[in-house]
């Protein structure tokens, strides 16, 4: 994690000057998924989430997904559907909650989140109703936007 810390800030002089203040003002155990009405993909997701964390995640339905996905600073090339908010870290898309479990073990303050762009199929959540499986990546996003790959499936 240190290694894929410091690609993140290549070429900053400082880590902790970077990090905004209302990140370090995240609640650290925020844990909730903010998605578009009728959008099923996302409720999968939630419930492959709920099974890893054994914990209910709360789902907010919301008409403006963009202004979640900014405020969350997810970076517009890694967008997705769902956006959520776990443990004070951004997550974006159908993440596997393995991967979301390694971050929060990492306790990096470094990464803003974690990011899988479009839908891929075969991801957690939209691995249902057909045995297609493309092989897709989780990103790690910084928060001035750099990212880099956090892991590979598929
Ligand atoms: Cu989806
Ligand atoms: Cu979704």
């Amino acid at each position: 994690m240190q290694m894929l810390d410091r690609r993140l800030f290549l070429g900053t002089a400082s880590a902790a000057a970077l990090v905004p203040a209302q990140l370090v003002a995240a609640p650290a155990n925020g844990f909730v998924m903010w998605h578009s009405p009728g959008c099923g993909c996302c409720l999968e997701w939630a419930k492959r989430m709920e099974a890893s964390f054994k914990r209910k995640l709360p789902v907010v339905e919301t008409g403006d997904i963009q202004r979640v996905k900014r405020a969350q600073g997810v970076p517009q090339d890694l967008q997705s559907c769902h956006t959520a908010l776990v443990h004070g870290y951004a997550i974006e898309g159908h993440v596997p909650p393995a991967d979301i479990q390694r971050l929060i073990r990492s306790k990096s303050r470094i990464i803003r989140g974690l990011a899988v762009p479009g839908m891929p199929a075969g991801s957690p959540g939209m691995d249902v109703g057909h045995g297609r499986r493309d092989p897709y990546k989780v990103y790690a996003f910084a928060p001035n936007g750099r990212s880099t790959v956090f892991a590979t499936h598929g």
